[in-house]
């Protein structure tokens, strides 16, 4: 079944940011066969009128055969694969790709497909690096390519109500803002040449398995999941990191080398302080439908809360509103305006909005809400957090990396 992908059904007008218009469908390449591609972006790009499914690339080989035959066998689809993305591109005329690679190589990914003509797609978390934010940043300036980071809680329901809330004012100043994202991913850490995962306990046995991208990144590199949403209530950025770690090797599982929490304390430019933690071998409470995240907005008035748990319930107290109790408000991921396809795109239905967003700019040439300054904006805190636990917890500064009398668009700073 065909269904559409838009936030702005009936708007025809066409894109004037690439070197040609593009005519609907997009022509997509999918970047990096792993479990986010395959359980996401190839479905939705089979699945939704605005894109047509051109062509796969994965470096390794039998990753890439093997999904050329399953799209063949269980949709009947035939496109090409490839091993390498500039071949891809140059071979396949596509309009756009969605880079999900191993995420310290994404932005170089994501930037020769920019530099060669195409709209990209990005998932989080951005990069690990500030040179890669500035790379990514002077080449959307450069290129004048869509970009979108593909991070998604922004666009929940209870995220467009915090965010109306705050802004109305209700809670007051924001003063206070904490995000957590716990969770155990024991199959993330080990992989072979085949692209088969194993988990720790396996790994001690099988010399054939190889740490993955996960143990390059720090573990509070994956900020952007709690950063993007909340800097989107408060309409902030960050100015000023301070990161702390326990020991760089897990607790839990030996053979992991990443510390098994981290966590980064940040002053933004509006003048509040967020809180913001990361653990990904360790397991967390289930906080309902928000699964291994929460989150918490503490103003001078009010209080916002996502539950604690699954027992629990979002709440919302007020000062003034004589409530003894706080109000158990049953806000959702899913939006209430979603129609059902939405509801169940995934990640309790907000998976949609980035590809429809996507589709909204590169056809219809909608702007993007969440830009690439935005989508950068959600990954340097983390960065410099974990620059910040390299040099004994210093604060450390952020740069901005909108343009200004400082640096001209396009232009590295400095
Ligand atoms: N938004 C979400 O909810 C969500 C959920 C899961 C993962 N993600 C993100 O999606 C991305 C991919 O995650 P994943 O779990 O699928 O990772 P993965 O490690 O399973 O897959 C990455 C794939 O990229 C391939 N690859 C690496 N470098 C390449 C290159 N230069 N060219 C072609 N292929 C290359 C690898 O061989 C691998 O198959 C990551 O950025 C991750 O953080 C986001």
């Amino acid at each position: 079944m065909s269904l559409k992908a838009t936030l702005v059904d009936g708007e025809s007008k066409r894109s004037s940011l690439g070197a040609k218009p593009v005519e609907n469908p997009i022509r997509l390449g999918a970047v990096g066969l792993g479990y986010r591609n395959l359980a996401n972006v190839l479905p939705k790009a089979l699945t939704y009128e605005e894109y047509e499914l051109a062509a796969v690339c994965d470096k390794r080989p039998e990753v890439v055969e093997h999904a050329v035959s399953d799209l063949d066998a269980k949709h009947g689809v035939r496109v090409c694969g490839y091993t390498d993305c500039d071949q891809m591109i140059s071979e396949q005329q596509l309009d756009a790709v969605a880079v999900l690679v191993d995420v310290d190589k994404q932005v170089p990914v994501a930037c020769r497909a920019m530099e060669q003509g195409c709209h990209v797609m990005m998932e989080v978390p951005v990069a690990y690096s500030i040179e890669h934010c500035w790379e990514l940043v002077t080449t959307v300036e450069r290129t004048g390519k869509v970009f979108l980071l593909m991070e998604q809680l922004r666009y929940s329901g209870y995220i467009q109500a915090w965010r109306k809330i705050v802004q109305s004012g209700v809670i007051g100043k924001p003063l206070f803002v904490e995000g957590e994202y716990f969770d155990d991913k024991p199959d993330a850490f080990f992989q072979d040449g085949s692209g088969r995962f194993y988990t720790p306990q396996q790994a001690q046995d099988n010399p054939e398995a190889r740490p993955t991208w996960r143990h390059v990144a720090p573990t509070i590199g994956y900020l952007p999941h709690e950063l993007s949403p909340l800097l989107h209530v408060l309409e902030d950025r960050v100015v000023k990191v301070v990161g702390m770690s326990v020991r760089d090797r897990s607790y839990r599982y030996e053979n992991v080398k990443r510390a098994d929490i981290q966590v980064a304390l940040m002053h933004t430019e509006k003048d509040s302080i967020l809180r913001m933690a990361v653990a990904h071998t360790v397991p967390g409470i289930s906080r309902g439908e928000l699964g291994t995240h929460w989150h918490h907005i503490k103003g001078t008035e009010g209080v916002l809360e996502w539950n604690r748990s699954s027992k629990g319930q979002c709440l919302m107290w007020v000062d003034g509103w004589q409530l003894d109790e706080p109000l158990e408000v049953p806000w959702k991921v899913a939006r209430a305006d979603a129609s059902e396809q939405v509801k169940t795109s995934g990640h309790g239905g907000v998976d949609y909005y980035p590809l429809a967003c996507f589709a909204d700019a590169v056809l219809r040439d909608m702007p993007l809400e969440f830009d690439v300054y935005k989508a950068v904006e959600t990954a340097a805190p983390a960065i410099m957090a974990a620059a910040s636990i390299e040099q004994g917890s210093m604060p450390l500064e952020l740069p901005d990396f909108r343009p200004g009398p400082h640096r001209k668009p396009g232009r590295m700073p400095g």
